[in-house]
């Protein structure tokens, strides 16, 4: 009698195990974020998501819209204008890793509404400024169509990464021209193989 109890209670926590994840999976395999809290819900679920859309994120300031170790064959879809909350350190602002990515930006703008760093002095001195885009450890993946506007400081770094393409990306910097903008270079590539820009 108590074994028979004992294997009921097994067996049904088995089930149960089982339909949880087979549901979620399904729910979660195209995912939207947007707005205020967009940015750490993308984090929290990007693991489950082959898909991940973020319309007008607002990423608070000091926070790295962090999207790395994505599972293979994610896609990132940006929409709208993603904006970033002010303060002086070094960033990230966005990070991706992972294999076979797609970035795909068109008609997107990350805006880094850079003139609240910027000061004539790069990364020379004065404030400290979040460096914007790494694209780390990124494989067999394409960064495309994302527009990005007044930088804080550099904008992409590539690193570590292995057969990238970045294909009609628009950096634009110009209002730093004559407002205190320096160092804005658009690419910083170390260490990797096959970079298609
Ligand atoms: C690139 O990554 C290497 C480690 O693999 C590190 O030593 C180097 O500083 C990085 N370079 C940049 C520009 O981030």
């Amino acid at each position: 009698m108590h074994l028979f109890t004992s294997l009921t209670t097994v067996a049904l926590a088995a089930t149960s195990v089982i339909a949880a994840p087979a549901s979620m999976d399904k729910r979660a395999d195209s995912c939207s974020f947007s707005g205020s809290d967009g940015w750490s819900k993308a984090i929290d679920n990007k693991k489950s998501c082959s898909t991940i859309t973020l319309t007008d994120i607002e990423v608070p300031a000091g926070e790295t819209l962090d999207l790395s170790n994505l599972k293979k064959g994610t896609n990132v879809v940006f929409k709208g204008t993603t904006t970033f909350g002010y303060k002086e350190w070094k960033g990230p602002l966005v990070r991706v890793s992972g294999d076979d990515i797609t970035v795909d930006g068109t008609d997107a703008t990350l805006d880094g509404d850079g003139s609240r760093w910027w000061d004539t002095k790069g990364t020379n001195g004065g404030k400290k400024k979040p460096k914007f885009f790494y694209a780390h450890k990124m494989t067999n993946s394409v960064i495309k169509g994302i527009t990005v506007k007044n930088s804080p400081v550099q904008v992409f770094s590539i690193n570590n990464s292995d057969n990238l393409e970045v294909n009609g990306v628009t950096i634009n910097n110009k209002d730093g021209d004559d407002n205190g903008g320096h160092n804005t270079d658009a690419f910083d590539v170390g260490e990797s193989n096959k970079i298609t820009i």
